[in-house]
C-alpha cells in the first residue's frame, strides 16, 4: 500500500513543487520507489507544467485534456454516479518512469457550496463526507501500484486541500525561514487537525469510514540562507521556532542557482553541473533520505 504524502503551505513561491519534484525523482531514481505524483495546484507552473511541458499552454487555455480530478468533483455537484477513473501520464526520463496525475485549472471552482443541498442533514453530512473522501476515492484503485503518492497542492485552504489532506497519510510543508513561516505553519497543521476532528465527529453516525488521522510530520527548510556554511542567524531563530511549531526536518536546502538553473532547463538539479548544483543535489539527496525515513 502507497504511503501518500501531501506537500502544503498557507504561501506561496516556497519551494513545494520544487521539493515535491525533486523528492518524487529522488525517491524513483536514489530509493527504487514506485513513485506516483499527483498535481492538486490549480494555477499555472505547478509541477505538471515541470513534467511536462506541452501542459502549461494547456493550461493557459483554461482546460485539461482527458478525465482530471475536477471531472470527479462535478460528479459530486451533479449528483450522478461516482468513477473513480482519471488520466494517469507517464514521466519517462532516462531510465525511470513516474506517473502523474495532470493539474487543471478548472479545480480552482471546486467548492463544497456547488454541492446539491436537501433539508435532510443526513444526507447532506454523507455528501460532505464525500466530498472530503474524492481525492481518497480517486488513488484507491490505483494505490498499491505505487510505494509513494506524492500531492502538490495550491497555498489556500480550500474544499480542493481539504480533500487532499483527507487523502494523506502525513502532510509536510515547505517554507522559506523568514518570521512568517511558522504562523503559515500552524495555521495548515489547525486545518489537517480540523479535518481530523471533522471525521471523528462523521465517524460518529457513518459507519465505515476507514481513516486514520493525517499526521504533519514537518516544515522543510527551503531557500534557507547561510552565512560560512551555516544559517543565517535569523533563519536559525525561525528554524528552532518551526522545531517547536510541528517540527521540522534537519536537512534544508539553501537558496541558489543550481535550483533555477534546474528550473529553466526542466530538469532535476541532480542533473546539472556546477558547485551550487552539485550542493543542492546532494540536499534534496539527504532531504529525499529523511523523508523516506520519516514518511513510512
Ligand atoms: N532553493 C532555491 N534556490 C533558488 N530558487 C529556488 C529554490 N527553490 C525554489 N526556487 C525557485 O523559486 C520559485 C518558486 O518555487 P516553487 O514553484 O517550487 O514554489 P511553490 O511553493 O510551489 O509556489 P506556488 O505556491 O506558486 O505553487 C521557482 O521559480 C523555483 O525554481
Ligand atoms: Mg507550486
Amino acid at each position: 500500500m502507497a504511503v501518500t504524502v501531501a506537500f502544503v503551505s498557507e504561501k506561496g513561491g516556497v519551494g513545494k513543487t520544487t521539493a515535491c519534484y525533486h523528492v518524487a525523482i529522488g525517491l524513483r531514481r536514489y530509493h527504487e520507489k514506485r513513485v506516483l505524483v499527483v498535481d492538486a495546484d490549480y494555477q499555472r507552473g505547478g509541477i505538471s507544467g515541470r513534467f511536462f511541458p506541452d501542459l502549461i499552454e494547456e493550461f493557459d487555455s483554461g482546460a485539461a485534456s482527458g478525465t482530471t480530478l475536477y471531472h470527479k468533483f462535478q460528479q459530486l455537484y451533479s449528483a450522478g454516479a461516482r468513477t473513480p477513473d482519471v488520466d494517469i501520464r507517464p514521466w519517462e526520463y532516462g531510465s525511470i518512469t513516474i506517473d502523474v496525475i495532470p493539474a487543471d485549472p478548472r479545480l480552482s471552482t471546486v467548492s463544497v457550496d456547488k454541492l446539491p443541498s436537501t433539508n435532510n442533514i443526513r444526507q447532506n453530512n454523507l455528501m460532505l463526507l464525500g466530498h472530503l473522501q474524492m481525492v481518497d476515492y480517486i488513488l484507491s484503485p490505483i494505490q498499491e501500484n505505487y510505494d509513494y503518492i506524492l500531492i502538490d497542492s495550491h497555498p489556500e485552504v480550500s474544499d480542493v486541500l481539504r480533500s487532499v489532506i483527507y487523502a494523506s497519510d502525513y502532510c509536510v510543508s515547505p517554507v522559506k525561514l523568514d518570521r512568517q513561516s511558522s504562523i503559515g505553519v500552524a495555521t495548515i497543521i489547525a486545518e489537517i487537525n480540523n479535518v481530523n476532528a471533522d471525521v471523528d465527529m462523521i465517524r460518529m453516525s457513518v459507519q465505515g469510514v476507514d481513516y486514520t488521522d493525517t499526521v504533519f510530520s514537518g516544515s522543510i527548510g527551503m531557500m534557507a540562507r547561510e552565512w560560512a556554511e551555516t544559517l543565517k542567524y535569523s533563519e536559525q531563530t525561525e528554524y528552532n521556532r518551526l522545531r517547536r511549531t510541528g517540527g521540522v526536518f534537519e536537512t534544508y536546502v539553501t537558496e541558489g542557482d543550481g535550483l533555477r538553473q534546474a528550473a529553466a532547463r526542466r530538469m532535476p538539479v541532480y542533473d546539472i553541473s556546477g558547485a551550487n548544483a552539485d550542493k543542492q543535489a546532494g540536499q534534496f539527496r539527504a532531504l529525499t533520505d529523511e523523508f523516506a525515513g520519516v514518511c513510512v
